[in-house]
Order: structure tokens, then sequence, then C-alpha cells
């Protein structure tokens, strides 16, 4: 299973042009408002490796300018000869434009900005975004992507993910708000988890359960047909510093004693809470058997981050890399993800990598 998900996300990261649906954007966005109406008053918001004929995101912000209170919306897309994909025509609405230029069409990056009704039919939406080529190829490092990046407030893409570290680098070094879509297993990775522990990065509101279903250009990579589009479930997550509601909601838990007792999963019932050898935790295997009693440190899957209430439980760190070292888990276990994790030498289960370590907050 996790050597699927593994090829899945390898392929994916040969191919750029996932595209998210406008309903993932809709749901995810709203949870915002629902936590703070006033999450985007205001605020310029940069799509950055967006483009209004292909991309849902410059689509969504647009037709809901007025509803966020937007002060401003800038989208930048990639020209197609420096992408990976290169299989594009210019659109109707790009050739039919006074501004087209047959020879800047395939090489420049373009820049879509709103802020204003420039058509005058009392509201400002889609039809008013005005355009021109970029001087570069709309790359997100390049200086004037880079300049936009410093005049937004917040930061909303789903980032190429052939080149997600760099991006990631890119957007936290700006110290901008961001909502971004992200593979689920970036979580673990020495570049992100810091943040996560620091309270500077989390999941938003989306479930992680299920993957998201992207719409795909790559007619050799297909999951599925939906209403004729090609489609790929990707196991991506939203990740944000904006705050959500959900972000704030505590899981509900049993005792020790009851999950001993009563829990679904077979394994509690029968061998109880386990402890490392290496580490002074106990493993907890599913984010549903953490027991609500239970003052010690924990050691639980990736997948807790979806659930986490940082009200509720503290991020102490992971069993891996400089954050392990700090912790002082001992490196004698043999690193395996799955539930094997038990010591040849000694017999006996040890804190994984692939484990975060937790406690309950008082
Ligand atoms: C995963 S797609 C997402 C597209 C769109 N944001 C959406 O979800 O609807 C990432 C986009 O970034 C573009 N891209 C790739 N490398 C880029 C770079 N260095 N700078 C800017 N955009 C890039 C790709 O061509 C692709 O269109």
């Amino acid at each position: 299973m996790a050597n699927n998900t593994n090829l899945g996300a390898a392929k994916a990261a040969k191919n750029d042009e996932f595209y998210t649906q406008y309903a993932d954007i809709q749901k995810e966005v709203n949870a915002y408002l629902e936590y703070n109406p006033d999450t985007f008053r205001d605020k310029t918001v940069l799509l950055p490796c967006d483009d209004p004929e292909w991309s849902n995101f410059t689509r969504f912000f647009a037709q809901n300018f007025e509803r966020l209170g937007l002060k401003r919306l800038i989208s930048t897309s990639y020209a197609v000869e420096s992408k990976k994909y290169k299989d594009y025509q210019p659109t109707l609405w790009e050739q039919e434009s006074p501004l087209f230029d047959p020879d800047k069409t395939r090489i420049k990056g373009k820049i879509f900005e709103l802020t204003r009704d420039t058509n005058q039919n009392g509201r400002i939406d889609i039809d008013d975004l005005e355009w021109h080529y970029l001087e570069g190829d709309g790359d997100f490092r390049s200086p004037e992507v880079c300049k936009l990046r410093d005049e937004a407030d917040i930061i909303v893409t789903n980032p190429p993910f052939s080149v997600f570290l760099p991006f990631f680098s890119w957007l936290i070094n700006s110290e901008k708000n961001f909502l971004i879509i992200a593979n689920k297993n970036c979580v673990t990775y020495k570049e992100l988890f810091p943040y996560i522990k620091a309270n500077k990065l989390w999941s938003g509101r989306t479930e992680w359960a299920g993957g998201m279903w992207f719409e795909t250009k790559d007619r050799n990579d297909i999951d599925r047909i939906i209403d004729g589009v090609p489609m790929k479930n990707i196991p991506s997550i939203w990740l944000t510093n904006l705050d959500h509601g959900r972000r704030h909601e505590r899981l509900s838990l049993m005792s020790m004693k009851d999950n001993l007792r009563y829990s679904k999963h077979e394994d509690i019932r029968r061998y109880g809470y386990i402890k490392y050898d290496n580490y002074d935790a106990i493993d907890i295997p599913y984010v549903d058997v953490i027991p609500s009693d239970y003052e010690g440190v924990m050691g639980i899957p990736a997948t807790f981050l979806d659930k986490y209430c940082p009200e509720q439980f503290e991020i102490l760190g992971i069993g891996t890399g400089d954050s392990a070292k700090e912790l002082g888990i001992n490196k004698n276990y043999r690193g395996r993800t799955d539930l094997s994790f038990t010591n040849p030498e000694t017999g006996k289960p040890s804190c994984p990598f692939s484990r975060i370590l937790i406690r309950k907050k008082a």
C-alpha cells in the first residue's frame, strides 16, 4: 500500500499538469470564511502557478472577489516552453485578445490582475481580469514573481510537484500567509516538519482520507474519467498557516482502560499499548486509540496531523533525523515504516522514524 502511494507520487512528480477541482477549492476556502469571514478582506491574493484558461483557482477567486472582500487578485502562469508537458494551444480567448503576440505566447509567462470593474457592469468578477505577458517565463523564482510575492498578503496554489521543496522554501521564507496543496508524505520531510512542530504550518480543513481528484492532461495516466474529464487521484492534502475551526476541535477519546476493553482494533485489545525500548514512549498505531488519560509521550502515525488540535496536544518531534537526536531517541532500530519495528537484538519494539511524538496538554 505504502509502495503504491510512493509510486503514484513519483509518477506524479514527472508531470506537473494536475488541475484542482473548483468544488475542492470552494470547500477549503469556505472553512476559513466560516471561522473568520474577514480572512481575505482587503487582502492581495497571489496565485503563482496558475492560468485562468486552465486553473480553477483564478476562476474561484475572481468569481468570489467581492464576497471575499479582496483588494487585489494576481495570478501568474508559466510559459508552455518551460513546462514539462508541452501539448498546448493558445486558447481562442488569448488569440482574440489585442495583446496576443505569437512570438511571446509559448515562451513568456502571463500575469492576470483583478482590482476593478473594468467593463463597468456594476460588479468585479472574472470578466474584469486584465493581463499582459511577463518579461520572463513566469517561474515562481523569477525576480518579477518574487516581487509579486512580496506585495501579496496570501499566496494560494497547487504548486508543481517536481519542484515542491524549492517552492516551499520560496513560500515559507516570504513569511506570508498561504494555502497550498501538497503530497501527504511531505509533512514528515525535514524541510517541513519543524514548521509543523512550531505551529507555523498545519493541515487545512479538508480531511486527508481518500486523497484528492485532479484533472490530468496526461492521457496515459488516468484513474477515472468523470463527466468526460480525465482524472487522477493523488494522496494530496491542504497545508496552510491560516486558521480554521476544525483545527481547534478536540478529539473525543476513550481512557486507556476503556480502549483496552472496547477498542475496535483487536491488536489493542489483545496486546495493549507497546512501550518502545529506545525511547520512553508508548506506540499508538491508530489515532482513535490515543488514550485520553495517558500523561507520557506517545508515538503516532503522521495521519494524526489531520486531527491535530494544538490546545489538546503538543508535538515534541519525530523519530528521525535531528529531531530524533534532540529527543534522545536511541538509534538502535531498523527504521521500518510498517508495524514490525522490533529491535532484532532485544526483541522489543523501537520507536520508528515514521512516528510523530506527542504529549497530551494539561
Ligand atoms: C500542479 S499544477 C497546478 C495547476 C493549478 N494551480 C491548478 O491546480 O489548477 C502546477 C502548475 O505549475 C506550473 N509550473 C511548473 N513549474 C513551475 C515554475 N517553476 N514556476 C511556476 N509555475 C510552474 C505547471 O506547469 C503547472 O501548470
